[in-house]
């Protein structure tokens, strides 16, 4: 029997009247929720649910933390908002903090309010350093829904279409991943060989060759959590250097702490030269930022809209929030946490794996992993359908998980418990257990995601 959700008619109202006013992507059932705390989604019902996505991957700590609540209160009751012609305490020790978290001279926050901001900070820095305009790109990365960072973005494809013009040419989009799961040869170090040669031929022959920055993010999550491996990270290292290039790593879905280490990039041995930062970092604030050196900074100031300022950067009650979870991330070493229980979760996948044709593989680092889900394992065609039909299982069972394509997502905050995580693991397999019976018998991902309508064909090069 198909197991159905049950709504109140208050609960079923209030769909119909998001439906009808507020425009946005929404997953079907279209849930309404009014509350959280810790690891726990609750709906307008009083029904309970797991965020096995930390809100859009922004709340290390959980819903409502209490020492984030009480600052919030003290905060909102002092200072909230100010002319960003001058600063605050709060955001002078969160730039302080953020810096003592980094290696070599990356020292200077400029603060943004979203992510997609922070890396048009990081790209009108490369462009002003060097007065070039290419700015190269890896296929399979998400830099922002902002028209420059589209223009940088490669996951979404569909959804640049009948922009045209207010989106910079796509030919900078031309760093070859290493996706090694979909890759044309099964050895990675051939892989990360051929990648790396192709990406530098795409920009000697593909881009005006005069390239002010590279971005990347160091493991690419939305295009597949395709976590490279050092070789590759330290190639595009050589290559940005041998282009004259900033090397540019997006940190947003990956700092801090969630992969097991404050920043993602560390577990590479690469240092980039501008590091940006958002979701995680915000602690559900608008407050992300670009990272570089004084002596980038000091080249860059008065050029190109630099240093970048707006209404709301850096507020001090933003400031003081992001501020406090960061303390409290280094405190309680929540990336400590995060490589322990992301071993146990690692290998709970690889049990569900080992039962269930359908996943395909197991990506990710520390809490934050992804089940490629496929029609069989011998073609690892993407089987998005089915993926969808996971994720909605799942939330009958009562646990928020992101799927996007064929893609779901296991990103919890960084506070939960071995017992949660082992009682999620075994609703997901349930959850599994009845996609692969067939149910829901009908699926809809039309509204889901940009990211995920207008799918294309994707293939995997070579057949085994
Ligand atoms: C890696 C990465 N960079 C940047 C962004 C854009 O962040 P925002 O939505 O805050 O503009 C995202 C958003 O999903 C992201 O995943």
């Amino acid at each position: 029997m198909e197991k159905s959700f049950s709504f109140s008619n208050k609960h079923h109202d209030l769909m119909a009247r998001d439906a009808a006013s507020v425009l946005g992507w929404r997953y079907e059932p279209r849930i309404i929720f009014n509350k959280g705390k810790g690891v726990i989604l609750t709906d307008v019902d009083g029904n309970d649910y797991f965020d096995m996505s930390s809100g859009m991957m922004s709340l290390p700590l959980g819903h409502s933390h209490p020492e984030l609540t009480e600052e919030i209160k003290e905060q909102a009751d002092r200072f909230v908002h100010q002319s960003s012609w001058y600063s605050n305490p709060w955001a002078i020790e969160f730039a302080e903090l953020i810096a003592s978290t980094l290696p070599g001279d990356l020292k200077l926050v400029n603060f943004a309010v979203t992510g997609s901001e922070a890396n048009e900070i990081a790209m009108r820095m490369a462009l002003g350093i060097a007065g070039k305009f290419e700015i190269c790109t890896v296929v399979r990365g998400l830099h922002g829904g902002s028209l420059a960072a589209e223009a940088m973005t490669t996951v979404g494809g569909a959804r640049k279409r009948g922009l045209g013009p207010l989106s910079v040419p796509a030919r900078s989009n031309c760093i070859i991943p290493p996706f090694y799961y979909r890759a044309p040869v099964d050895d990675r170090d051939e892989w990360d060989r051929i990648s790396l040669q192709l990406s530098e031929e795409m920009i000697e022959y593909a881009t005006t060759q005069e390239v002010g920055g590279i971005m990347v993010e160091p493991i690419m999550v939305a295009g597949g959590m395709i976590v490279p491996s050092k070789r590759w990270l330290q190639g595009l290292r050589d290559i940005a250097d041998r282009w004259d290039a900033l090397l540019i790593f997006d940190e947003a879905q990956l700092a801090p702490g969630r992969t097991g280490k404050m920043w993602g990039f560390e577990h590479f041995d690469v240092t980039p030269d501008i590091v940006t930062f958002g979701k995680g970092m915000s602690a559900g604030m608008p407050i992300c930022g670009a990272v570089t050196t004084p002596e980038i900074a000091e080249r860059v100031s008065g050029r190109n809209g630099l240093p970048w300022s707006g209404t709301y950067p850096q507020d001090p009650l933003l400031s003081a929030v992001a501020l406090k979870q960061l303390k409290v991330v280094l405190r309680d070493n929540l990336a400590g946490r995060a490589a322990r229980l992301g071993e146990v979760m690692r290998g709970d996948l690889e049990g569900l794996k080992e039962r269930h044709e359908c996943i395909g593989d197991v990506r990710g680092k520390g809490l934050y992993h992804m089940l490629d889900i496929v029609t069989d394992r011998d073609s690892r065609k993407p089987d998005a359908e089915r993926a969808e039909r996971i994720r909605y299982n799942a939330l009958l069972e009562g646990v928020v998980l992101i799927c996007v394509k064929n893609y779901i997502r296991l990103c919890p905050p960084l506070i939960i418990t071995d017992a949660e995580l082992a009682e999620i693991i075994g609703r997901l397999e349930t959850a599994i257990k009845r996609a692969e019976e067939g149910f829901p018998t009908t699926t809809n991902i039309s509204s889901s995601s940009s990211l995920a309508t207008n799918d294309h064909h994707e293939f995997r090069g070579h057949q085994t």
